[in-house]
């Protein structure tokens, strides 16, 4: 079936469900949700339980609702704060929800020089321990991994939790793909989710299903968790039908990561040979370049706005914009065809400004 997300290097959330995965959906068994009774999730969320090595798991609409039903239900008696990234999807792409669910204060910090990620230093320089009433006690960090396409090294991972755990703090990873990561390293989804109180794992990234993310923890975590989506309106129904989409996805799209990741090397390598300089590694699924070496015929510079109309020329999308740098993101329904063609017509581009 030709999808609408074949040429759509925007993000891994173009996806479309595909024929067989709608059939799959609609042959799956359903109950109430909110009395625990949809067979079907219970399905998704013991697998996830039982790959990430916790003891519960609740299904969720999205991950927005995974990270902020996690943090909310982390965070004890305020004044309180959590340290992350400052790049963080939950502090920068949540419409600021860590302070409207939680009421908490945020410190985010950046990594230190010529480091892609957080490093344990910096964390335990910006965490506050004491009780000293001018600041707020951090009760929770947060980490991201993949961040920007990039791993977090499983041993920086491990020498942060384990410094997070010493001091009586909690540590939540937005695992959104998480996938992604484990399969490019080889290291299992458990060993990673072992070094966290709790982890969300995205179902609607590069796995492809429609709707759904998993937050995993220990069972009275996630008692508190179900009670704190409840609050959010997020306790639904028959919504079986999309965690069956999520089993199909982890049975069927996961394999195919590793192939959007050796699409994502293709891009990478092609856009250096043009002169693009790569902004993050490619390690997974994701390119960031820059184009601001890189001149067109008769010596305009290049933004995303020109890059992209040339590429709507052509039937593909990415985000425009008056900036020199961008992204590309492969998912499971971008064909190796559309990776060539891609680099072909921004080859002749550069060299004709056709
Ligand atoms: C790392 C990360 N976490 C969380 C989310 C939130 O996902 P959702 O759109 O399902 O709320 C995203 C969305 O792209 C993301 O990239």
């Amino acid at each position: 079936m030709q999808s609408r997300a074949h040429y759509d290097f925007r993000s891994d959330t173009v996806t479309v469900p595909t024929k067989e995965m709608a059939l799959d959906m609609i042959q799956c068994e359903v109950g109430d949700d909110v009395f625990e009774e949809d067979p079907t999730i219970n399905a998704l969320q013991d697998y996830m339980a039982d790959i990430t090595g916790h003891e519960a798991a609740l299904f969720c609409a999205t991950a927005t609702m995974t990270n902020q039903v996690a943090i909310r239900s982390h965070l004890q008696v305020p004044p309180y704060s959590v340290v992350c990234d400052r790049r963080a999807h939950v502090f920068r792409y949540e419409a600021g929800g860590i302070s409207f669910h939680s009421g908490a204060a945020v410190n985010p910090v950046l990594p230190k020089e010529g480091y892609h990620h957080l490093t344990a230093d910096v964390i335990e320089a910006n965490m506050v321990l004491d009780d000293d009433v001018h600041f707020a006690p951090t009760q929770l960090v947060c980490i991201e991994n993949t961040l920007n396409g990039e791993i977090f090294p499983l041993d920086e991972i491990k020498k942060i939790s384990q410094l997070v755990r010493s001091k009586g703090v909690r540590i939540h990873l937005d695992g959104a793909r998480l996938w992604n990561a484990s399969v490019a390293t080889g290291i299992s989804i458990k060993e990673y989710c072992q070094q966290f109180d709790s982890v969300s794992l995205c179902l609607s990234k590069g796995l492809g299903a429609p709707v759904g993310s998993v937050l995993v923890g220990s069972k009275t975590f996630i008692k508190k968790a179900r009670h704190i989506r409840k609050v959010f309106g997020g306790g639904w129904r028959q919504a079986g039908i999309l965690a069956r989409a999520g089993l199909y996805a982890i049975e069927h799209h996961l394999p195919n990561l590793k192939r959007d990741h050796e699409h994502a090397k293709i891009l990478a390598n092609g856009l250096v040979e043009l002169g693009f300089v790569l902004v993050h590694q490619p390690h997974t699924n994701m390119v960031f370049f820059d184009g601001k070496n890189v001149k067109l015929p008769g010596g305009d510079g290049f933004t995303m706005e020109k890059y992209s109309a040339m590429l709507a020329r052509h039937g593909i999308k990415v985000f425009g914009g008056e900036t020199s740098s961008g992204r590309l993101v492969l998912h499971h329904q971008i064909p190796t065809e559309a990776v060539e063609l891609l680099l072909r017509v921004t080859r002749e581009w550069i060299q004709t400004g056709n």
